[in-house]
């Protein structure tokens, strides 16, 4: 049972829990509470640590390091390299989207549709906690890829001047593009691909990012009617 504050692995949560500089030197990061640690052992993925309330450590001990509001019952340590890897035939890309929120929302959406997600540099680390949280375990089960791996036919997502969604052609394999929360997508991006824009009848300028994508996977999914996963 741990009972210093000072002990080794708590450091190393609290560290891995706050800084994506450690996280990406170490090639570890921390997950908080039973739903996280139970999705990833569904997968297979087994933690390198694996700290429990009362029974590894004292509970307040673990509250400390913890992110959350409420102290978690476990918090696990996972390495980075024991995520999904291969691709599908659907890959979203985020252009430099800052919010933890949106980019594991992106990917729990990506999850349910059997998409991958390729991030570009400035993105939110999807393996930061509150991204993690925020994809419902889903950082687990779909590949996180580089922005390289984008297959090269590509439709980007603009919130305005783009041709009707519901008139884009989806055949896969294909990049669905999703820009930043303040600026979009850059000019020379949505020159290269396909634009296409979810039309909105009410009063709003645009969509949340998070909510575009779930849009779009679904009218893809919705005219191809079968998984888009095909794992490589
Ligand atoms: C909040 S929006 C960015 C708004 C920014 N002012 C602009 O004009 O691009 C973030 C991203 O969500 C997606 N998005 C938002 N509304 C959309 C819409 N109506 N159609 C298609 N994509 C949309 C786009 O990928 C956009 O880059």
């Amino acid at each position: 049972m741990i009972t210093s504050r000072r002990n080794e692995k708590l450091r190393l949560v609290r560290k891995l829990l706050r800084s994506r500089k450690h996280r990406e030197e170490t090639g570890l990061f921390a997950v908080e509470g039973e739903d996280l640690v139970d999705a990833a052992l569904g997968e297979g993925i087994e933690p390198v640590e694996l700290l429990v309330a009362g029974e590894t450590v004292r509970a307040e001990l673990l509250a400390e390091v913890s992110t959350l509001g409420h102290a978690p019952r476990v918090i696990a340590v996972f390495r980075a390299s024991d995520l999904p890897r291969g691709s599908c035939d659907v890959v979203v890309g985020l252009w430099r989207l800052s919010d933890p929120g949106n980019v594991g929302a992106i990917l729990r959406t990506a999850d349910a549709f059997g998409a991958a997600v390729a991030l570009s540099e400035g993105c939110a680390d999807p393996l930061g906690p509150r991204a993690a949280r925020a994809s419902a375990g889903a950082v687990f089960r779909i590949p996180l890829l580089g922005w390289e791996a984008l297959p090269e036919r590509q439709v980007a997502l603009v919130a305005h001047g783009g041709a009707a969604l519901r008139d884009v052609e989806f055949e896969p394999p294909l990049g669905l593009l999703l820009g930043s929360e303040r600026s979009g997508l850059p000019d020379e991006l949505v020159a290269r691909s396909e634009a296409a824009t979810i039309e909105l009848p009410g009063k709003a300028e645009s969509l949340n990012v998070a909510a575009a994508a779930a849009i779009a996977l679904y009218e893809l999914e919705r005219r191809r009617g079968t998984s888009l996963f095909s794992p490589s």
